[in-house]
């Protein structure tokens, strides 16, 4: 009989989900539309292209621990995630200088970078109105989080101050640029549903965990995987130094010369990139980056331990596993 009822639940948590995001998907292509035919299709042409919506995901599943939820202002929460998720990614291509995103040609290079920066300004001013429609406390929320996403890509860009730790610096990097939003994704949910100070706590951890994660196996299949929809090894072509590799470099094997020759040379020729790639591939690095995710996953779960059970929460816990096997 329990098991039952807890079935039908699931069932239930699993097609809710699947019609609001398939919500989300229209109301993304609407609140990208523009004066221009242009600026319409510059907009929705990543928001077309696909990607996990990771984001909205996390908005959904954290909006079940609290109360009654109203389905527009959920949806908005969802919309303001995404909309500043893609909007950075325009941007991001332009400072990566990047080809292709989420399998499709990147928009600096489908119309050229100042088209892309622009629509990826148009897109912070619609989150920017999508959010106003929330209230002034998720204004707030979402000004912290873009000021400190943006600081995280201006100290990527950087690179790390003298004295300071390659690898603190790089941590404090993928916190701020991908952390921060992740966890304010996660924050949304429970706000929209009015969670208590706890939960919401426990949200904001979770978040902030899971993003950090997120980013981190992100900078492993930058290396490893030809499925991102992404060209491989961008991070090392733009000299920025990620977990594998700061992990390679500190590794005093004489057989790694040539690897240390070449990550601290310019990658931008692609036969140095491609070698680098495949020495890369086959260094203990990549495991030992792995190892890292899979500890830093599980600091993630256990953030959870105080939210009551159900289908949200496992499908919060099902998000560790699914972010250290992804490969795309
Ligand atoms: C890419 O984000 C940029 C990072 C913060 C790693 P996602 O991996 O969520 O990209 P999409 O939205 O699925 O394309
Ligand atoms: C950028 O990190 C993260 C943000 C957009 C804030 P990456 O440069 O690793 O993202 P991808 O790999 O291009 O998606
Ligand atoms: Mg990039
Ligand atoms: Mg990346």
């Amino acid at each position: 009989m329990l098991a039952g009822s807890e079935a039908v639940t699931e069932d239930r948590f699993a097609e809710e989900m699947k019609q609001r995001l398939a919500v989300i998907e229209e109301r993304l292509l609407e609140r990208a539309g523009g004066q221009t035919e242009l600026v319409t299709r510059a907009a929705q042409h990543i928001i077309n292209a696909g990607g996990k919506r990771f984001r909205p995901l996390l908005v959904l599943a954290a909006s079940h621990f609290g109360g009654d939820v109203d389905e527009e202002d959920l949806i908005r929460a969802a919309l303001v995630v995404e909309l500043t998720h893609v909007a950075s990614l325009y941007h991001d291509d332009v400072m990566d200088d990047a080809d292709m995103r989420r399998g499709a040609p990147s928009a600096n290079r489908q119309w050229q970078n100042s088209v892309a920066i622009l629509v990826g300004d148009f897109l912070f001013a619609r989150a920017s109105t999508t959010v106003a429609e929330l209230g002034v406390d998720y204004v707030l929320l979402q000004a912290e989080t873009f000021a400190r996403l943006v600081q995280g890509q201006i100290a990527e860009t950087i690179g790390p101050a003298e004295g300071v730790d390659p690898l603190e610096h790089y941590l404090h990097v993928v916190a701020d640029k991908t952390g921060s939003l992740i966890a304010t994704s996660a924050l949304f949910g429970g706000m929209v549903s009015g969670a208590s100070d706890d939960v919401l706590e426990s949200l904001r951890a979770y978040g902030e965990e899971i993003g950090i994660v997120f980013q981190l196996s992100d900078d492993i299949i930058d290396i490893t995987s030809d499925v991102t929809g992404k060209t491989p090894g961008t991070d090392l072509r733009e000299g920025v130094p990620t977990l594998p590799t700061l992990l390679a470099l500190r590794s005093g094997d004489p057989a790694d010369a040539r690897l240390h020759e070449l990550i601290g040379s310019d990658l931008t020729d692609d036969a140095a990139l491609a070698e680098t790639l495949t020495l890369l591939r086959a260094h203990k690095a990549i495991d030992e980056a792995r190892a890292v995710v899979a500890e830093r996953a599980e600091n993630a779960r256990r953030m959870l331990d105080p939210l009551p059970d159900g289908p949200a929460k496992e499908t919060l816990a099902a998000l560790c596993d699914q972010v250290i096997n992804r490969s795309v």
